[in-house]
């Protein structure tokens, strides 16, 4: 295991180790923002293939369809960011089974994996095979509410540890001291409170998506993370983004528009809510979401 400056740092670091110029990055959209920068920067070129509403779901053949011989990584993301959705042990296999035959590399972020509701906590590191070719990257701010620490890790097999190291080193060397003492604390004497994480966030979610019941939002499941989309197409004909600018600036709730996470955005009318907020805030909210 390697410490980093976030789950940021690691995945610009396990990126630039692996990509070279000219290779290809498959990505699922909708992808969190840091991926592609990096990608680029690298020299590389992303595939990005599109998961449509309301499930999200990764088709295993068209993700294979998408690699060529110049394919070196595939990145995937869960619990997944924004979506809220959660891998199941055959989307990992599916997985597992692409990277071994086409000898890819895979990053796999899981900086919210506490944070799963009704499904099995599973990791690309509970595939043995899988494990072989993965950095698997996560976040202390997500798992101790610290998001701006910066301190997150990326276990990855020794050789791929090695090379992640050697990048690393030229780009922030070691990780603020003070919140390794405060995350090692955690960990030594408080670990109790990763394995509450998952019923801490679901009893703020059970509390948001019932509040919604009184709106014209058509919530979507939420699976794990912190976050929860809402179809809002029985409300306004707008673009998402423009919909979000009106909450923020009218009603006084922000929101993130899907379009913003996707290369090529399918025609749908939804926002990303996110539920790590009190509950009178989260109740305060849906009231005001509940008169439009
Ligand atoms: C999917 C995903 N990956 C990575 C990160 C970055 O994590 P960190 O704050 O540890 O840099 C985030 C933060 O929002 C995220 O949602």
């Amino acid at each position: 295991m390697t410490l980093a400056s976030g789950a940021t740092e690691a995945l610009f670091v396990a990126i630039q180790a692996i990509v070279r110029a000219g290779d290809e990055v498959i990505l699922l959209d909708p992808a969190y923002d840091s991926y592609e920068p990096a990608i680029k920067l690298a020299g590389g070129h992303c595939k990005r293939i599109a998961l449509l509403p309301p499930h999200y779901k990764p088709d295993w053949q068209q993700i294979a369809d998408a690699v060529s011989s110049k394919t070196r990584l595939i990145m995937v993301n869960s619990p997944h960011n924004p979506t809220a959705t959660v891998f199941a042990d055959s989307d990992w296999r599916a997985l597992e089974a692409l990277a071994e035959k086409h000898n890819l590399y895979v990053i796999s972020d899981e900086v919210y994996e506490h944070i799963v509701f009704e499904r099995e906590r599973l990791g690309a590191n509970a595939y043995p095979a899988l494990a072989e070719r993965s950095f698997v990257i996560s976040s202390f701010g997500k798992t101790f509410h610290a998001t701006g620490w910066k301190l997150g890790y990326c276990i990855a097999p020794a050789d791929l540890s090695a090379e992640f190291r050697k990048v690393h080193q030229f780009v922030t060397f070691t990780s603020f001291t003070l919140a390794q003492y405060a995350v090692a604390d955690m960990l030594n004497h408080h670990s109790d409170e990763v394995h509450a994480l998952g019923n801490f966030y679901r009893e703020k979610r059970d509390c948001f998506i019932n509040a919604m019941q009184a709106s014209r939002f058509h919530m979507l499941d939420s699976g794990g993370t912190y976050f929860a989309l809402a179809d809002y197409s029985a409300i306004s004909d707008a673009d998402d983004l423009s919909f979000c600018k009106t909450l923020t600036r009218e009603h006084g709730v922000a929101a993130i528009p899907l379009s913003v996470f996707y290369e090529t955005p399918p025609d749908s009318r939804i926002v990303r809510f996110c539920f790590a907020k009190r509950e009178q805030t989260l109740l305060d909210a849906a009231s005001k979401l509940s008169i439009l």
